[in-house]
């Protein structure tokens, strides 16, 4: 391998000076869906990305490769700990290299502005601070071993409802004070080196533009204010404009190899509407990028293909079964999900759970039949391994100890896929089903027999495929009403016994897969009625037209899904009761599913799906032993916290999830968690209960008070507050002090404070074993200024102590926790007044205070 030194800047910019405008264009574009084009001339090699930030997905190369599945961004943000985060994404890196990944796109640091948010899961918090010291340290894990973050989606994406289109309109002081805030404390306290710009647009009074192209947001503030060097890359196909955004700051388009730049660009720039130096800038940005990441070496020369001696080389090795992982991998996943459970209740002391004085145990509910591990979407990572709660328990639990599993009621609309068992190919009467791959001329020109009635995207035909012909017969035994239930997307035609019953003509094209289209079609359904003599046998035909997604792979999705006559969902709610009081304990967990919490869309409300609420009711009638777990990423409204003696959330927890829950529940870890959002009670007291744009735009009308600082302005009571969570010990709160008697305001000109305003906060754990506890500081500023927070998290740690020991925890203020945006001035100022600093368990659980006074040049402490 040749050994060079990493070039510096001028180098590049001199070999950037060496291309032609065609060249330096054609790398500005997607070689791929995931990989940046080489250029052997820079000494580039290709650049691979792939999504985060639940794991690492890898490009598909390799269909058949697993991974690591870690718990979803929202249960790692529960740990309120920027150490564990970043040795996660230290983790995250080993995956990335080994799966021959440059750039992780991740962490998303768009905030719960609502907690309908399609993809609440993936983002961290509702509250800007915490997201935005969680994602310095993930971008920090990452980086330092040579993996790139990219911090996305900048900016004010915060909901999915027609989210390549629609436009968030708030004040500066918003943007700046809340959701610029995550952006600019991890950049200024890690550096990630790239950005990905989101979809959608913004509208903040200054400029009105989508992300792709705001001139003011990508190069005033971000590039130019805050000094981001590294290239903005575009989300997956939203670049729609070739002189609006090469001009406006983005610097990448993803993916390629077509779309809006390429010779367009270079005309544009030949006919002078865009400078050269401007595609310049870009060149250096991606050159930067790669060198960074270990994939830049010396041009024109064959050798130029191997890395050079940057501090990290990627491995570009596609494919990771679960041999490659190591234990140690599986135990950081398990210890992640653990310390994100949050305790949210325990009565009456029946937690943890002692297994010696158990004999039987009743695990209840469609989420212990069926967990949801991760949140659907780009974020989607296929596990080389799931444990499921069951699995975990019986693990667990002391030999001897009946473990019986009821559902006790789907809670999904949609029905499973017809079981393959069911599917005969008609042209040889064994299983499958048959597809013929079918040109523009309507010849057979390939095919092949699957088993499986779940096609979803598939996309396993050659590129002169143009419909794909599914044939195959059901056979329905059991007597009664059978429900067949199709999805489909695109153009399609659906037969049943040679009768047409659907068709769709939908050519949106990329639209269907931003819209998550590809993975859950509409459905239509028919039911079929078999007597009690002789099975039927339907015969079904499916012709789809494959898709063309501009940017995607094509491709065409066919579902047949099959509900068999059985038990209503009271009469399995009815047995699962019966259970739970014949056992022990009855352990129900209820949760969201794939059908609510994804990518590319908004819930519809805050209620458990199905019949959940009913069952956690009628068993907890049944058996007063009851522990209720939630699996969600996102707020539920749970209409009987008050009834339960023991409540867990125990989030979408990733692959570990049942080594993590038996962990928590029989008391060999510690559910350490803190809520990083708040649990409303009741869904007329949420804030910003909905984010559909009217008429294209989204209107941020709560200002500045997200989340918890909203609850708080409007006095109301949630299930739970930002930041609980109990844990098995209890602690006090003994003295809170600050060791400078003032500190400048200029010490706290840093998005993080740098080396600002400290507190001493000593606590006592008087509980019975040893802990961990989130301190976490609120400081509440003036009133008689400029609108602001009731309070709002201005500084956070964890600490652990053992039995009846006392404790002393640093926490480091944010300087911005004191700050507002001046717009006249158009900078940061902290105004002059007294700022009282309350320090507590959770946003409502305060104990201890401190006052300091600003007379805005100095904080004064007030002893
Ligand atoms: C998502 C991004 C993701 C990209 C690539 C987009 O639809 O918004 O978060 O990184 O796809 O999969």
């Amino acid at each position: 391998m040749t050994s060079v030194s990493l070039p510096d800047d001028a180098e590049l910019s001199r070999r950037i000076g060496g291309l032609d405008l065609e060249s330096k264009v054609r790398l500005l574009t997607g070689a791929d869906l995931w990989t940046l084009p080489a250029e052997p001339r820079l000494g580039l090699l290709p650049v691979t990305m792939s999504d985060g930030p639940q794991g690492v997905r890898g490009t598909g190369a390799d269909p058949d490769a697993t991974g690591l599945l870690a718990p979803a961004p929202s249960a790692l943000a529960a740990t309120w700990d920027a150490e564990l985060a970043e040795r996660l994404a230290d983790l995250f890196a080993t995956e990335a290299r080994r799966k021959g990944v440059d750039v992780l796109l991740a962490p998303a640091v768009n905030l719960q502005r609502t907690p309908v948010a399609g993809r609440h899961f993936e983002y961290l918090s509702e509250d800007p601070l915490l997201t935005g010291t969680l994602a310095a340290a993930i971008v920090r894990g990452l980086q330092a071993c040579g993996v790139a973050a990219c911090l996305k989606h900048f900016v004010a994406n915060d909901s999915e409802t027609d989210r390549t289109s629609y436009r968030s309109r708030l004040d500066e002081r918003t943007l700046r004070e809340v959701y610029l805030a995550p952006f600019e404390q991890a950049l200024a306290e890690a550096g990630p080196w790239s950005v990905m710009a989101a979809y959608s647009g913004v509208d903040d009074g200054q400029e009105s533009a989508p992300m792709s192209e705001h001139v003011r947001l990508l190069w005033g503030v971000l590039k130019e204010e805050w000094g981001f060097t590294g290239p903005v890359v575009s989300d997956w196909a939203a670049t729609r404009s070739t002189v609006a955004s090469a001009v406006g700051g983005l610097d990448l388009v993803m993916p390629g190899p077509e779309g809006p730049w390429g010779e367009a660009l270079v005309a544009a720039v030949r006919a002078g509407e865009v400078d050269e130096q401007i595609i310049d800038d870009k060149v250096l940005r991606l050159l930067r990028l790669a060198r960074n990441t270990g994939r830049l070496g010396l041009p024109e020369q064959e050798s130029a293909l191997e890395p050079t001696e940057g501090p990290y080389l990627s491995a570009q090795v596609e494919g990771s079964g679960a041999s490659a992982l190591a234990p140690e991998e599986f135990a950081l996943l398990r210890e992640v999900a653990v310390r994100g459970t949050v305790l949210l209740r325990d009565e009456a002391g029946l937690l943890p759970l002692q297994p010696n004085s158990i004999s039987s145990v009743a695990l209840i509910g469609p989420n212990a039949v069926a967990p949801y591990l991760q949140g659907g979407g780009s974020a989607f990572v296929p596990a080389a391994r799931t444990v499921t709660f069951e699995d975990g328990l019986r693990a667990a639990l002391p030999e001897g100890v009946r473990l019986t599993v009821h559902r006790g009621g789907d809670s999904r609309r949609r029905p499973p896929f017809a079981s393959s068992e069911l599917l005969t190919d008609p042209d040889t009467g064994t299983a499958g089903v048959r597809a013929d791959h079918l040109d523009v001329d309507g010849n057979r020109i390939g095919g092949e027999v699957r088993t499986s009635a779940d096609w979803t995207t598939y996309e396993n035909f050659g590129p002169a495929t143009d419909r794909v012909v599914l044939r195959t017969e059901l056979t329905l035994s059991e007597p009664g009403i059978h429900r067949l239930e199709f999805g489909c997307t695109g153009r399609f035609l659906v037969t049943v016994d040679g009768e047409q019953v659907f068709a769709g003509d939908d050519d949106r094209g990329v639209e269907l897969v931003l819209q998550s289209l590809h993975h859950y079609p509409p459905l239509q359904w028919i039911d079929v009625q078999v007597g009690p003599e002789t099975p039927r046998r339907i015969a079904i035909g499916i012709d789809l037209t494959v898709v063309e997604p501009g940017g995607y792979d094509r491709f065409v999705t066919a579902q047949l899904r099959h509900t068999v006559p059985g038990p209503t969902p009271y009469e399995e709610i009815a047995e699962a009761a019966a259970a739970a009081g014949a056992a022990d304990v009855a352990v129900v967990v209820v949760g969201t599913n794939e059908e609510s919490e994804s990518e590319g869309w908004d819930r519809a409300g805050l209620e458990l799906p199905g019949y959940q609420d009913e069952l956690v009711r009628k068993v907890i009638a049944a058996n007063p032993r009851t522990v209720v777990v939630v699996n969600a990423g996102a707020p539920v409204l749970l209409p009987w916290a008050d009834e339960v003696p023991a409540l867990l959330w125990a989030w979408l927890p990733g692959q570990e999830a049942g080594h993590a829950l038996a962990d928590v529940l029989l008391g060999r870890s510690e559910p350490a968690g803190r809520l990083p959002w708040t649990l409303p009670a009741r869904a007329e007291d949420v804030p910003v209960p909905d984010a559909r744009p009217h008429d294209g735009i989204v209107t941020y009308t709560e200002g500045v008070h997200i989340g918890h600082r909203a609850w708080d302005r409007q006095e109301l009571t949630p299930a739970f507050p930002f930041g609980h969570g109990l844990g098995w010990t209890r602690w006090t709160y003994d003295s809170v002090t600050t060791p400078y008697p003032s500190v400048s305001a200029a010490h706290l000109t840093g998005p993080a404070g740098g080396d600002g305003l400290q507190l001493a906060v000593e606590l006592t754990n008087t509980g019975p074993r040893a802990g961990r506890e989130v301190v976490q500081v609120y400081v509440e500023p003036p009133q008689d200024g400029p609108d602001r927070p009731v309070r709002l998290l201005a500084g956070f740690t964890t600490v652990q102590a053992a039995a009846d020991a006392q404790v002393t925890a640093q926490v480091q203020l944010s300087a911005r926790a004191f700050q507002i945006w001046d717009t006249d001035l158009r900078d940061w100022r902290t105004p002059a007044g007294r700022y009282r600093l309350h320090v507590g368990r959770s946003s409502r659980d305060l104990r201890l205070t401190a006052d300091v006074i600003s007379d805005g040049d100095r904080l004064h402490t007030v002893v």
